[in-house]
């Protein structure tokens, strides 16, 4: 089943031809975020401009690289939230009008199921479920237990920031530039982990829920309490601590998960964050026992529009023509909604 993608949920325009939820033909992004460094963080009317502007080359190159005609594709799918309206609005309306022209059927994917199917695309061995997921982005931070690729249930979730959001504001209080995670990581290389302390939030509480947004005042009254508040002389040891402070406490939840879910076969860790270095050595050496899984290439990590083409295969694949039915665009749309329990 040959399915053409798109995925518009904020600064990144993709679009995508992958092939039975796992070859990927052609994966072209065009994203906007240069032009958010000044600013620290998307601006959504920017971000919706852009879109416009790089929707239509998108589809052409994506269509160009994977050496089909239209005609070739079985179906579309698209991002349907959540996401920035306006972002959101540029990819569904394109994808509505394309599976209206071309006579195709159009599927709806959830953002959030597009990450959790990540690492399916280009795997060399099939996954085995149950599965135990970390879903980490700018926008989520989300810890699941998969029976299938559409079903299992959310075990917890973030109750103020997500995991990338932390990233990207603690940056911005480091005067390093968005998005923050590949700018963290960058400050950080050589300095110290240990060098500063911050706090294991929730470690002692009964529940696999995040909370990130008390590492973050943490580092700003670490950065008050600096001579002349001058960051400059511990940047690198500043950014690798908080660094670590955030992967302790994504690896922290997981290990809890872990205890309280006996059958698991795999870890799968997802979302943009899922591209630190950092996280992914710290999950790798704890879970030695386990696979672990993480997106096959750094590109589906972060917002791609692959991952769209793969969820929208499965959903197919599992619930047939109701995959097809007709959506609305929604900015925010419940974690509820990303897989189901039976
Ligand atoms: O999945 P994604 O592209 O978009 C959302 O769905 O939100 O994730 C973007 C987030 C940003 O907050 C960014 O700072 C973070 O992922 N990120 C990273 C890294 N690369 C991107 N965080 C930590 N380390 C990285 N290398
Ligand atoms: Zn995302």
């Amino acid at each position: 089943m040959l399915i053409l993608a798109i995925e518009t949920s904020c600064d990144e325009t993709a679009v995508s031809v992958v092939q039975n939820g796992v070859k990927v033909l052609s994966n072209v992004i065009a994203t906007s975020k240069q032009s958010f460094e000044a600013s620290g963080g998307v601006i959504p009317e920017e971000a919706a401009r852009k879109q416009v502007e790089c929707i239509i080359p998108a589809i052409r190159q994506s269509l160009n690289e994977a050496q089909i005609d239209h005609h070739a594709l079985d179906a579309l799918a698209v991002t349907k939230g959540p996401g920035l309206s306006g972002s959101l609005l540029v990819g569904t309306t394109a994808a509505r009008t394309l599976a209206s022209l071309w006579q195709k059927p159009l599927i709806g994917v959830h953002h959030t199921l597009g990450h959790l199917t990540s690492p399916w695309l280009e795997h060399t061995e099939e996954p085995i479920f149950p599965i135990i997921t970390l879903s980490a982005s700018g926008g989520h931070s989300d810890l699941w237990y998969r029976t299938g690729h559409t079903k299992g249930v959310l075990l917890g979730q973030t109750r103020d920031d997500a995991a990338g959001e932390a990233f990207d504001k603690g940056a911005a209080l480091l005067g390093l530039t968005y998005p923050g995670g590949p700018a963290i990581e960058k400050a950080g290389k050589n300095g110290d982990k240990n060098a500063f302390a911050f706090p294991l939030p929730l470690h002692r509480a009964d529940t696999l829920d995040f909370s990130f947004s008390g590492l973050k005042t943490s580092l700003k009254y670490t950065i008050r309490d600096l001579p002349d508040e001058n960051v400059t002389p511990v940047l690198a040891d500043l950014a690798a601590s908080y660094e670590q402070a955030l992967c302790n406490h994504l690896l922290d939840r997981l290990k809890k998960a872990l205890e309280q879910q006996s059958d698991v076969k795999e870890i799968h860790v997802v979302g943009g964050v899922s591209a630190n270095a950092t996280l992914r050595s710290l999950v790798e050496s704890t879970f030695d026992h386990i696979t672990v899984r993480f997106p096959q290439n750094i590109t589906y990590c972060t917002d791609n529009a692959a991952m769209i083409g793969s969820a929208g295969f499965f959903l197919v694949e599992n619930y047939g023509d109701k995959a097809y039915e007709p959506f609305t665009t929604a900015a925010s749309l419940p974690l509820s909604a990303v897989v189901r329990n039976t």
